[in-house]
């Protein structure tokens, strides 16, 4: 059988580094993407030489550069069956006192790098026969997220594309599911843009070994919504019947 093809974005650390590692490991050929390439040859060197990954350095801001990465996905491997759209980042702060570069940044990155990414591998699957596209969303994209307004709805709008593409690749055998995962132990809450004020330290945390073991298992089906743990499942339950009970928590804490 043909080895299955992954391309993931953000593959240079927590989540998406730990996607590369269990994809090759289940026997994928992957695509690694993000901007540090020395961070891509180290996960290159983790995985190892006896197994097929092509490091690729690629802004998911840019269209062109992902267009790019899948052109060089075509040129090693000649098909894509798996892609993980996982590249995001954070931001804390009043939506009024941020910076707007930080704004456009997480907008950039969280929403265009989305759409790049599956824009530029629609095409490559349906090439390939189909194939899975994963899209990384957040338990937040349903909260009211009161200073992290801007990444809760950046969240919101990977999760309804996701939804909506479904059934727009149906036909060509693409399937499309929504990763929910709540907080997990990356560089994420480090990297996050704004004021940077650390929050929700106490809640309990997942390893991105964890998350990446989920989104492996959830390629043999075709689940239209990917919870990473039953509590985050938990906690959008909860929030139908009290919607603002952990927004308003969080506003303490972050005051
Ligand atoms: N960790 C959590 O608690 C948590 C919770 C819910 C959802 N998520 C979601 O999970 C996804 C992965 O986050 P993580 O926790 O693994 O965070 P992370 O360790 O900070 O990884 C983020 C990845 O995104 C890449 N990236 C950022 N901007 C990029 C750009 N412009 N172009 C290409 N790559 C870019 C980074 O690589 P480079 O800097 O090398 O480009 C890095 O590999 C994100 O979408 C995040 O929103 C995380």
């Amino acid at each position: 059988m043909t080895q299955p093809v992954v391309l993931i974005t953000g593959a240079s650390s927590g989540i998406g580094y730990a996607c590369a590692i269990a994809f090759s490991q289940a026997g994928y050929r992957v695509v690694a993407t993000a901007r540090r390439a020395d961070k891509l040859a180290e996960l290159q060197q983790a995985v190892g030489s006896q197994r097929d990954l092509l490091p690729v350095a690629a802004d998911v801001t840019q269209g062109e550069a992902m267009v790019q990465a899948v052109a060089q996905a075509r040129q090693h491997f000649g098909r894509l069956d798996v892609v993980i759209a996982n590249a995001g980042i954070g931001h804390r702060g009043a939506l009024a006192e941020a910076r707007w570069e930080d704004i456009e940044t997480l907008l950039r990155t969280n929403i265009d790098g989305v759409l790049h990414t599956v824009r530029a591998a629609v095409p490559l699957l349906k090439q390939s026969g189909g194939g899975h596209i994963f899209t990384i969303s957040s338990v937040a994209y349903d909260l009211t997220m009161p200073y992290a307004a801007v990444y809760a709805a950046s969240k919101a709008f990977v999760t309804s594309l996701s939804h909506s593409l479904r059934l727009e690749l149906e036909d060509d055998h693409i399937r499309v599911s929504d990763v929910i995962i709540g907080r997990t132990a990356t560089e994420f809450n480090n990297n996050r843009l704004g004021l940077g004020k650390r929050t929700g330290e106490s809640l309990p945390t997942m390893t991105p070994d964890q998350v990446a073991a989920i989104i492996l298992r959830a390629t043999r089906a075709n689940r239209r919504t990917v919870f990473a743990r039953f509590f985050d499942r938990l906690t959008l339950l909860g929030n139908l019947f009290v919607p603002e009970l952990i927004g308003r928590v969080a506003r303490k804490d972050y005051r």
